[in-house]
């Protein structure tokens, strides 16, 4: 007896939220790119958000002698190790002044990214609003389309500083909106908030009912001798939201895959619950060496910075040479810059990678409010931003007169 396997009329068909899913954007970059660079051009990539630098040494070491006790060699306890959340928490109080209780009010997470999507599908039903910012990271879509929620924009304009206008918002999209992102210092326009934002923030989100969520994944890069505001350091902001906070960009670990979500107990336990159904927390070694990197020596994260102040400084020399004038970053690892007239952003970055191989992330990639501007990675050393800039400079196209 012979049967065909599969049968023919097999097919995967996926649930519909498959298909809502945002399209990647940025992937067709990435491939444009590889492409340049395997017909062997020379491409200096400012495109990306991946931290260029290694993790340092110390927080290594202490994965490794994490990996060699047997206690994580067994399931970590479901909501993380209580050592982990009380190094956030001192970290949090050292810093900012905010005060935290670690079993309550500190939720561990794979990653801010895992974090932000969640908690849409923690607290959106279908048809209900979630109001994010434009330009903003576009993982906050993703959660939205998850859930079946509606996405209301908030357009981040320069003549703003970058900050949302809580007064330009629809009656209608305020009384469904349940969720709200906001993200200082900012990806992608490296934009700062001043607390004076999330004391008006506190206000907006308690009058109309809105968990505010404060994505602080930059929120140990400020420079100029500015530190980054926490929003919890807000009066009143436990009461209406959470920060998600990351080790990422603070401690070169994007590759560890370790954040937080802090703030309001409600929402951290049902981040908790959301997460017992998914997972078992982090690997116990990965978390033994993250409370080392919070409660350690502190001064690889002051010369990081540095690095990064020094880099926007080469970048911002050589653009202010070539004529081409922007926003000083005040924060992050971008620099937002605007496009000149004739150019799409997407135009725009694919000239700059065909003519200079320089790539940049075109703004529209963001959303609407992207359209205009170039985002640019201080992700590469100074000799090559430096370069990059000097590269563009011979196309001319910012020459005055
Ligand atoms: C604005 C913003 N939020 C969140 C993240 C997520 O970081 P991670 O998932 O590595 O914690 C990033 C990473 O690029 C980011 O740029």
């Amino acid at each position: 007896m012979s049967q065909t396997f599969p049968k023919a009329s097999f097919s995967i068909r996926p649930a519909d939220r498959m298909t809502e899913l945002p399209k990647q954007f940025f992937a067709a970059l990435v491939q444009k790119v590889n492409a340049r660079i395997a017909a062997g051009h020379d491409v200096i990539n400012l495109g990306q958000g991946n931290p260029d630098l290694p993790t340092p040494p110390h927080i290594v070491q202490a994965l490794k002698e994490g990996a060699d006790n047997p206690q994580f060699h067994k399931y970590p306890p479901f909501s993380g190790f209580g050592f982990l959340k009380e190094a956030i928490a001192q970290r949090y109080r050292e810093d900012y002044g905010v005060a935290l209780d670690p079993e309550t009010e500190v939720a561990v997470l794979f990653g801010g990214k895992t974090g932000l999507v969640e908690i849409s599908q923690i607290l959106l039903n279908p048809g209900d609003v979630c109001l994010v910012p434009d330009p903003g990271y576009p993982d906050y879509w993703s959660g939205v389309a998850l859930s079946g929620g509606r996405m209301a924009f908030m357009p981040l304009k320069e003549e703003n500083d970058f900050l949302p206008d809580y007064s330009a918002l629809s009656t209608d999209d305020l009384r469904q909106a349940k969720l709200m992102f906001f993200n200082y210092p900012n990806n992608p326009t490296s934009a700062s908030a001043p607390l004076s934002f999330y004391e008006e923030t506190v206000e907006f989100a308690a009058k109309h009912n809105i968990v505010a969520v404060s994505d602080f994944a930059y929120g140990a890069i400020g420079f100029d001798g500015e530190k980054p505001v926490s929003f919890l350091q807000a009066e009143g902001a436990k009461e209406t939201g959470i920060e998600i906070y990351t080790l990422s960009k603070t401690y070169n670990m994007a590759g560890w895959r370790v954040a937080f979500a802090l703030g309001n107990a409600e929402v951290i336990r049902l981040i908790n619950l959301m997460q017992d159904h998914y997972y078992v927390s982090l690997f116990g070694a990965v978390q033994w060496a993250s409370a080392q990197a919070l409660t350690g020596p502190q001064d690889n994260v002051r010369e990081l910075v540095a690095a990064y102040e020094g880099r926007r400084n080469a970048l911002f020399e050589e653009l202010e040479a070539i004529g081409w004038q922007a926003r000083r970053p005040s924060g992050s690892f971008f620099s937002w810059l605007p496009v000149p007239n004739g150019y799409t952003s997407s135009e725009f970055a694919d000239m700059l990678l065909e003519r200079a191989d320089v790539m940049v992330a075109p703004g529209i990639g963001f959303g609407t409010h992207g359209e205009g501007y170039v985002r640019v990675g201080l992700l590469s050393s100074e000799d090559r931003l430096r370069e990059a800039a000097r590269r563009i400079g011979k196309l001319h196209l910012f020459d005055r007169g």
